[in-house]
């Protein structure tokens, strides 16, 4: 299957977990792909068609380096994965500015600077794609977890206005939202069997969710397939969110 054949995609946090899943799964559909992480982060693939940039998402400059690489390598782009993130759990009643601006501006604003600098050349695109990862928890909670929430609910109200005030131009802009995933974000508190078997059994499918169970979402998304679907919250969490 070729679902992405001459597409350029650019993802984020694509080091680890679900944007790694991702952009290699991208790459197979036929995408070139720009793979996209911190400084530091291992941005080795074997898949040729995987290009690789070390920036900060956060960072003043990141919205014009990044679509600026993907132009550079690539002459295009068609398709825009914001997927990295972080996770923050601390009481609100203990919750520091830096704390909160740290998630606030990776998960959230980062988003935003990204889209707005990728939305020129999508709209070029006859096939413009957003996606962006929120989470579960932009519709529930936890304890904690106040500034993840808020980002995340934040991306919903993004990915709708986006998709909104793109639709003319044939761009679509949707956001995923992973349940309980085993990735780099959660291997640490998923170590511990109970947590994991906990978490699992949040699932009706009785299972912890891989990076490639929200990859495959994100392809469909991205692919032709997904092209009639716009301004959604697709979740990819084996229905963790069935029961309140
Ligand atoms: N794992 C889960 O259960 C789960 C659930 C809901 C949502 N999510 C979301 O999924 C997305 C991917 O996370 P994951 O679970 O694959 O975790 P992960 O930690 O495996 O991957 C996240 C990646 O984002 C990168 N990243 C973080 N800050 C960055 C920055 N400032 N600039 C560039 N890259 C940066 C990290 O280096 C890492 O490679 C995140 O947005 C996360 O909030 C994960």
């Amino acid at each position: 299957m070729s679902r992405l054949q001459n597409k350029v995609a650019i993802v984020t946090g694509a080091a680890s977990g679900i944007g790694r899943a991702s952009a290699e799964l991208f790459a197979a559909e036929g995408a070139r792909v720009l793979a996209v992480d911190r400084p530091g982060a291992d941005l080795t693939f074997e898949d040729p068609h995987i290009r690789t940039l070390a920036q900060d998402v956060a960072a003043a400059e990141a919205p014009q380096v990044i679509v600026e690489a993907a132009l550079e390598a690539f002459g295009a782009l068609d398709i825009l994965f914001n997927n990295a993130g972080v996770a923050n759990s601390t009481p609100a009643a203990q919750m520091t500015d830096e704390d909160w601006d740290r998630v606030i501006s990776i998960n959230l604003r980062a988003v935003f600077r990204l889209s707005r600098q990728a939305i020129p050349h999508l709209i070029q695109s006859a096939h413009g794609r957003i996606i962006s990862t929120a989470s579960v928890m932009a519709l529930g909670t936890d304890y904690g977890l106040s500034a993840y929430c808020a980002s995340k609910a934040g991306v919903l109200g993004l990915t709708r206005t986006l998709a909104l005030e793109l639709g003319k131009h044939g761009v679509t802009a949707n956001a995923v939202l992973p349940g309980a995933i085993l990735t780099g974000m959660t291997s640490s508190s998923f170590a511990n069997p109970q947590a994991a078997e906990v978490w699992a059994r949040k699932s009706v499918l009785r299972r912890l969710g891989q990076p490639i169970d929200v990859a495959r979402v994100a392809l469909f998304l991205a692919s032709e397939d997904g092209g009639f679907v716009t301004g959604q919250a697709i979740a990819a969490d084996g229905g963790l969110t069935l029961r309140i």
